[in-house]
């Protein structure tokens, strides 16, 4: 019997990988380089799947290439920001992803820019690597306190709610969110959280404010300079969701100009090519989007790409349909 001819676009956990060799016709991206458009047009004539990442774009232009083989798009990751959604429907090309075996991990990152910027980390990091420290005193880097501070989460889903449980918990602080429809109230209970009509509403009250709504056209530049200016000038901004969130040029000009006092950052605009600005500012932690990077929540999201795959050709339910 023939197997199914499945496509990987990157490296994935050698685990995982092992697995679908076992079960599919698999080809993988030996030497892990990002495929160019005209590859993944090849790779949708050529394959029964193919499993693209967060990293690869798949806009109309692509996925309208003529004489497809592809059926389904077994994406790795929860986001899917990177494929048009509207032109898949219209090709009949089925879409998964993988959500919720990466809350915890994420919520993790989160967390660690919003103590980094708080604390000053990079910054006291290159401090000392400079060689340039001249040891303690009672002035130097002083920084903002994190326990029982104010923390504003935009969109309150599962990674929002993990860090809310994480900084309500474990750091004593007071949570507010925006959302569309108000939260399960016995998660809001649990986290004594209190939902904010508008992001005008929120900003303003908030010591830390840290981005969980999904990217693309309607959250596009949420953050922009007029909400910028809304924020306190000791607040902090944290974004692990999407880099196009956040207007990259009204950031940079309001921490050179500190009108905030801090931001964290794992995701960008045009990643990875984040405005180079960003590198010259002291009070900006930047992370290579490293969201979900550990070894067992990566393993697990292959996991959950192979169960979607497995489901797809032995014809049952698909766990994480999106499209
Ligand atoms: C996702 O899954 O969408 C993250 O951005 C990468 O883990």
């Amino acid at each position: 019997m023939t197997r199914p001819k499945v496509l990987i676009t990157r490296r994935w956990p050698a685990s995982v990988e092992e697995r679908l060799k076992r079960r599919y016709d698999v080809t993988l991206n030996e030497d892990d380089h990002p495929y160019s458009p005209a590859e993944l047009k090849l790779a949708l004539q050529n394959y029964d799947a193919v499993c693209p990442t967060v990293c690869d774009s798949l806009p109309a232009e692509v996925l309208n290439v003529s004489n497809k083989r592809c059926k389904i798009l077994g994406n790795f990751g929860v986001g899917y920001n990177h494929i048009d959604i509207d032109a898949a429907r219209q090709q009949g090309l089925i879409i998964t992803n993988t959500p919720g075996v990466l809350t915890e991990s994420t919520a993790d990152i989160a967390m660690t820019l919003l103590l980094m910027s708080a604390r000053r980390g990079a910054e006291g990091d290159r401090l000392v690597r400079s060689g340039l420290w001249t040891g303690w005193c009672p002035t130097q880097m002083m920084s903002s306190d994190v326990t029982g501070a104010t923390l504003g989460l935009i969109g309150f889903g599962r990674i929002a709610q993990a860090m809310a449980r994480k900084a309500h918990h474990g750091f004593g602080m007071k949570i507010l969110y925006v959302k569309p429809t108000a939260a399960d109230p016995a998660i809001a209970a649990d986290l004594n959280a209190v939902r904010c009509a508008s992001l005008e509403e929120l900003l303003p009250q908030c010591d830390y404010v840290s981005l969980h709504c999904p990217g693309g056209l309607e959250t596009r530049h949420l953050i922009n300079e007029n909400r910028l200016n809304l924020m306190k000038p000791t607040a902090h901004l944290i974004n692990t969701a999407r880099g196009d969130v956040v207007d990259s040029k009204a950031l940079i000009d309001a921490l050179r100009h500190h009108r905030i006092a801090g931001a964290g950052l794992d995701v960008y605009e045009n990643e990875p090519h984040l405005d180079p600005d960003f590198s010259t500012l002291d009070n900006v932690s930047l992370l290579p989007h490293l969201g979900s990077a550990t070894i067992a929540t990566r393993t697990a999201m292959g996991e959950k790409v192979l169960a979607n795959l497995a489901a797809f050709f032995d014809g049952g339910d698909l766990p994480d349909r999106v499209v």
